[in-house]
């Protein structure tokens, strides 16, 4: 089939690099002139594990193509796809401005028989309502518009595309559905599940599988709070409970609050929804609190730990993107921790394998390094707050030599507590009985007000 993407952000060109290796013929449309220069000049805007060689492998073979010429490329799909954003407005509701506006857009160019699919994540009744905006536009004339939301993480795009753990469909009537079965053909012949439903439907599965998963992530953190009260071990009850069947095993990582460009503004919308309608979400508006509460709580814990800073400390922070595996800095706990720290006085070195471009350009005044060892050279701390695998084969003998001070904060439980019994290191994790240096257990012990209970 020929299909025009609209938006050509992480959803936008992963759907296209995977729709053209399985056969399509993609173009790929973008508002943002700079952003298609560069794409065309094979330069990738995100750092996505696997995308640019299949962009450029499938670029090569003319199946994917990248333009701002919205008319053209829209006049000659049999399917139009919308993947722009769809951003937080007021009181956590979906602000669908950009929708709106791309479907108005599309609606005069679109050829007869061409389909609309909804790919962005949007609220139910959102394809319904675009289709009779659509069909106004064009002066009555009816459109198909389906829904497909996308359920690929940053990080695993790409594999998460091509090996979905189910493929959604929505349609409210057979001839879109006939269209969208076509699209998806040669994944389903790979063996992945397809679920066919209204777009309504559809619509609600995003939602709630956004909500559900953040949930998980929030339950695990309150648990980790829970082991440091008590003195248990958050990496015993997490294996504990995930292998059961019922539970499952993903999702229950404790951490700083997730974080992203999906959860925290889908969670929000979901709830708002709930509100509008009289159907009150009230797991996902109390997660949507503990939520944010818990990245201030850390960043503001650690930094009552160390005290306020004398003329000149530096603290490290490792990593800055929202997780591994992507260079995306929305929703990072860096924009919360950072500024606490230089509010504490201190200077803020900063680390990550893929993100300093960005997030120099939203933490400028951090001092960024090119690996970890000097970000943490002469710090008083250093803090671990994306989980890259860089970061766990990290030499710890190397790390701590080159640091002044003598903590590491590990917001992602990357390492096992007993592998800093060797250095003379405060070590403290997530949920977990704090690895306490020689100098600082002897205190302890001697009664000299340290807790060795004492948590971040
Ligand atoms: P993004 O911000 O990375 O990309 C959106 C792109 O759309 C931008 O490049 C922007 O310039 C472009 N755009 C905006 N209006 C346009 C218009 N009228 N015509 C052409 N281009 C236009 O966004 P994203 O992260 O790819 O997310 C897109 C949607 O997919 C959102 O609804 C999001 O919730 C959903 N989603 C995202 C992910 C993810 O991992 N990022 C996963 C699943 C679903
Ligand atoms: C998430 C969903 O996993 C995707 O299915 C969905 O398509 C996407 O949102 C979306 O709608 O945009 P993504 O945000 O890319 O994907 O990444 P995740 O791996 O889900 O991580 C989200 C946040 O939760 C990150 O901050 C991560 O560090 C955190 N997390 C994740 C934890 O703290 N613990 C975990 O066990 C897992």
């Amino acid at each position: 089939m020929k299909l025009s993407i609209i938006g050509a952000g992480y959803v936008g060109l992963t759907c296209g690099a995977c729709l053209a290796e399985i056969g399509h013929t993609v173009l790929c449309v973008d508002t943002d002139d700079d952003r298609i220069a560069r794409l065309n000049e094979n330069d990738l805007p995100i750092y996505e594990n696997g995308l640019a060689e299949l962009l450029a492998r499938n670029r090569r073979a003319n199946r994917v193509a990248y333009t701002a010429n919205m008319p053209s490329a829209v006049r000659t799909s049999d399917a139009v796809i919308l993947a722009v954003g769809t951003p937080s407005g007021p009181d956590g509701h979906v602000d669908l401005s950009m929708i709106e506006a791309a479907a108005r857009d599309i609606a005069p160019h679109l050829s007869p028989d061409a389909v609309v699919i909804v790919k962005s994540t949007v609220v139910a009744g959102t394809a319904r309502r675009l289709r009779e905006l659509i069909s106004r536009e064009r002066g009555g004339r009816a459109v198909e518009v389906a829904s497909n939301p996308e359920f690929l993480r940053e990080g695993s795009a790409v594999a998460d595309f091509m090996d979905a753990d189910r493929i959604v469909i929505g349609a409210d009537d057979e001839r879109t559905l006939a269209k969208m079965r076509r699209l998806y053909q040669p994944l389903r012949r790979r063996g992945v599940p397809v679920i066919e439903t209204t777009t309504i439907n559809a619509e609600l599965i995003k939602y709630a599988a956004n909500a559900f998963l953040a949930m998980k992530i929030g339950f695990i953190n309150d648990v980790a709070d829970l082991c440091e009260a008590v003195r248990g071990d958050v990496s015993a009850v997490s294996k504990g409970i995930g292998l059961d069947s019922r539970i499952g095993p993903t999702f229950l990582k404790p951490g700083p609050g997730y974080g992203g460009s999906c959860f925290p503004k889908d969670t929000l919308a979901f709830a708002a929804l709930g509100r509008e309608v009289n159907a009150p979400q009230r797991l996902v508006e109390t997660l949507t609190v503990q939520n944010e509460l818990r990245k201030k709580k850390l960043a503001k814990r650690a930094v009552d730990r160390l005290g306020a800073a004398q003329y000149g400390d530096r603290v490290a922070v490792l990593g800055a993107a929202f997780k591994a595996g992507t260079d995306d800095m929305r929703g990072s706990v860096a924009l919360t921790l950072v500024p606490l720290l230089m509010d504490a006085g201190y200077r803020v070195s900063i680390y990550d394998p893929q993100a300093n471009r960005n997030a120099a350009e939203l933490l400028p005044d951090g001092d960024f390094h090119d690996c970890p060892y000097a970000a943490c050279k002469g710090v008083e701390a250093a803090f671990v707050i994306t989980d890259w695998d860089a970061f766990r084969s990290l030499d710890i003998g190397r790390l701590v030599s080159v640091m002044r001070g003598r903590t590491i904060f590990d917001f992602r439980n990357l390492y096992e507590p007993s592998a800093f019994k060797r250095h003379d290191v405060d070590y403290i994790s997530i949920g977990r009985a704090p690895a306490l240096g020689q100098r600082r257990k002897a205190a302890a012990e001697a009664g000299s007000g340290i807790s060795v209970s004492e948590h971040v």
